[in-house]
């Protein structure tokens, strides 16, 4: 199987002041207590006297870590609460399993010549939010450490924030897109709905200005900023112009630059639009639609016919937010491999002509695995897999054509056939049934993946995108290892790791399994 090359290893920041240099008496493995790990927290404390306990903790034969990680079982911290801790801890380092405690355990064990057990007296205190709040049990920064269902407590607050998201986003501005991304994440997969500002102690990834919409929204309802945006010029035109297959924020910039405003305006002048902005226009009213699990239930039946077809044993896999169990998604994502690696080569071209010649095609883009466009990329974000991003031509079934009204008012395709408005009689619906349109464009991408692979592809193609982020970001913090839609490669001990199941995976980086229907970041 052919596997990327890994990128460079780039160096852990750590903690702010931690130093990487070993200052010690000795490696680790020396340490008469490895089976205790120690972190001292810098902060308040100072890097000399940090230094000091350490070599001082060292010689006693403790082990003491340089950098937060998770062989950490204690975090030691003085004069600080252990909400601030946790704060620390979670903006460079994810979850703490370790034991947050005072220096008293510290100074205490170092008399005894050996770690004690943590008392009460020794633990920090974490500030409990109230009614069944986290309660003081740390929430990962890491996606792929919550469980976030699709039962959302939070939405007045996550819709607001992904409106700044995507504002951030139409502004390419990455880092604040990514903030707002990962506060709406949190608040998703939080068991319980925000009712006061203090329900907010100890949850990472909350920065002021999210703090702030929160506030505006738990005093007002309404969030000043948020309502603005929604009313402002460029963000509603770009927001249009991105919903467009194959329009990307700086073209949708361009145009709004050139003073397009509608699709209307953009339908009627000269410029000139790639294949896929073509295609993407002209079947603009219905992508726009979501599809629905029935929708994408008769795609699955309908691909699994045609690659069946060329090869009975393959595996047509649904993957993306409908395997996540969401209702409804704006394509169908297909995954598909054959236990006999290799025989799953060629099979999308074989797939995609058939169902061409069926009718069923409106517009395809395949991608060969071998394709330079993929190459020199990230291999972390774009796998080179064969794919095919396409438009299904979707028949209605008869009972949804003889339904009065049918794609409303906005359909050109409807209004071409002379019928845009609502059919008010039985006598017109029969009508309609001849006459409208009978068929839905939705969008759908085909992967093909060799077997030996197919568990990294299935996990990457599953999503949430945030999850499979802070998969690949957990992977390299806390694993030293490279994460992809291909493989696991362990930097340290230089090799790949194969996995047969999504489980495996999880289980080589350490990670509790997060079943599809809770990968919902
Ligand atoms: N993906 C990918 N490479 C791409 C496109 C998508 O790896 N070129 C992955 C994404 O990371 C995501 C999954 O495929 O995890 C599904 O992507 P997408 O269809 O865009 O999102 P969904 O989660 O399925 O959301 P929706 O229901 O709106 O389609
Ligand atoms: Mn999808
Ligand atoms: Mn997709």
């Amino acid at each position: 199987m052919a596997l990327l090359p890994q990128k460079k290893k780039r160096k852990d920041p750590g903690l702010p002041g931690a130093s990487h240099s070993w200052a010690g008496d000795g490696p680790l493995t020396l340490a008469k207590f490895s089976e205790v790990g120690i972190f001292l927290v810098e902060r308040k404390m100072g890097s000399s006297r940090r230094s000091f306990l350490s070599q001082l903790a060292r010689k006693k034969g403790f082990r003491v870590e340089e950098r937060m990680s998770e062989s950490v079982t204690h975090v030691v911290s003085e004069n600080n609460s252990g909400d601030e801790v946790l704060e620390l801890l979670d903006k460079q380092s994810g979850i703490c399993r370790a034991a947050l405690v005072d220096i008293t355990w510290f100074t205490e064990s170092m008399g005894a010549g050996k770690p004690l057990e943590v008392e009460n007296r020794h633990r920090l205190q974490v500030k409990t939010a109230a009614d069944g709040g986290p309660i003081g049990i740390p929430i990962s920064q890491y996606a792929c450490q919550r469980r976030t269902t699709l039962d959302n407590k939070n939405s007045l607050f996550t819709e607001a924030l992904k409106v700044l998201a995507e504002n951030a986003q139409l502004c390419e501005n990455e880092g604040r897109y990514l903030a707002f991304t990962r506060a709406s994440s949190i608040l998703k997969s939080l068991p319980y709905s925000v009712t006061k500002i203090d329900d907010l102690q100890g949850i990472p990834s909350l920065g002021e200005h999210c703090k702030k919409v929160i506030q505006d929204i738990l005093e007002d309802g309404i969030c000043r900023e948020v309502e603005e945006l929604i009313q402002n010029e460029r963000y509603q035109t770009l927001k249009r112009f991105t919903s467009i297959f194959g329009v990307g924020v700086k073209t949708a910039d361009k145009w709004y630059r050139e003073g397009l405003r509608t699709l209307h305006e953009l339908r009627a002048s000269k410029i000139l639009l790639t294949k896929e902005q073509g295609a993407g226009l002209l079947y603009y009213e219905d992508l726009i639609v979501p599809v629905t699990r029935t929708e994408a239930d008769s795609i699955r039946k309908i691909v699994e016919g045609a690659v069946h077809r060329f090869l009975p044993a393959a595996v047509v896999k649904l993957t993306g937010g409908f395997r996540r169990g969401k209702e409804y998604g704006h394509d169908v994502d297909f995954l598909i491999t054959h236990q006999e690696e290799g025989k799953e080569q060629g099979l999308l071209y074989q797939v995609i002509n058939w169902m061409a010649a069926q009718g069923m095609i409106l517009y395809d883009d395949i991608t060969d695995s071998k394709d330079q466009k993929w190459k020199n990329k990230e291999p972390e974000i774009f796998d080179s897999f064969a794919k095919c991003f396409l438009i299904f031509k979707l028949q209605k079934d008869v009972v949804n054509v003889l339904r009065p009204n049918t794609a409303g008012d906005h359909d050109p395709l409807a209004k071409e056939i002379g019928h845009g408005g609502r059919a008010e009689t039985c006598e017109r619906a029969t009508y309609a049934a001849v006459k409208v349109k009978d068929w839905k464009a939705v969008r759908v991408d085909l992967v093909t993946a060799p077997f030996g692979q197919y568990a990294y592809a299935l996990l990457g193609w599953t999503g949430s995108q945030l999850f499979e982020r802070d998969l690949r970001r957990y992977a390299k913090h806390f694993k030293h290892m490279s994460l992809s839609s291909h493989s696991l490669f362990d930097n340290e001990q230089k090799k790949f790791l194969s996995a047969a199941t999504e489980e495996e995976i999880f289980a080589h980086l350490g990670l509790d399994y997060i079943p599809p229907e809770e990968r919902n970041a």
